[in-house]
């Protein structure tokens, strides 16, 4: 059985509650997901992992200057440095107005230290929406 890591940072509840979702639907679909937050990541089972996805909330200027928070960014430091290959990574985020370069600052943290990112999942709400599920269900492919 397919395995997959869901790892989230959340300053109020929104982006746990949209990884919850996200492992929900993964569950569903026949992959083993797991959810924890920053905090509480075994970084030793990540290697192990099929899928990691990694998401933070949205921090910024609401119009520009968005980026993971300390915290994320933290636990991106301490994380050991993965296969280029597996886990496959996927990326999400909560936010009010715009992500703005909140993708590409995730995504230049994580450079050289896992597989390149090949989703990107936001929500304004916590919820998965339908195009959501259809990119999931391509990138489970
Ligand atoms: C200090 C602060 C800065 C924020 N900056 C932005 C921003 O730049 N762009 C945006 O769209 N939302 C911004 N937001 C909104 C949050 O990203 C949004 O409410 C998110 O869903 C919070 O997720 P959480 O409940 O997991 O902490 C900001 C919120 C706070 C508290």
């Amino acid at each position: 059985m397919a395995r997959a890591i869901v790892v989230y940072r959340s300053h109020s509840g929104v982006t746990r509650r949209y990884g919850e979702a996200i492992a929900a639907f993964l569950n569903g679909r026949g992959v083993a997901a797991q959810i924890v937050s920053v905090g509480e990541c075994d970084m030793t089972t990540l290697a192990d992992a099929d899928y990691l996805f990694l998401g933070c909330w949205t921090s910024g200027l609401f119009v520009v200057m968005q980026h993971p928070d300390e915290p994320w960014l933290a636990f991106v430091r301490d994380m050991p440095a993965l296969s280029t290959s597996r886990p496959r990574v996927a990326l999400f985020t909560t936010y009010k107005l715009r992500t703005g370069s909140q993708f590409p600052k995730m995504r230049a943290a994580l450079t050289g230290r896992t597989a390149t990112p090949s989703l990107e999942l936001q929500s304004r709400s916590g919820h998965l929406s339908p195009a959501d599920e259809r990119a999931l269900q391509q990138f489970l492919i």
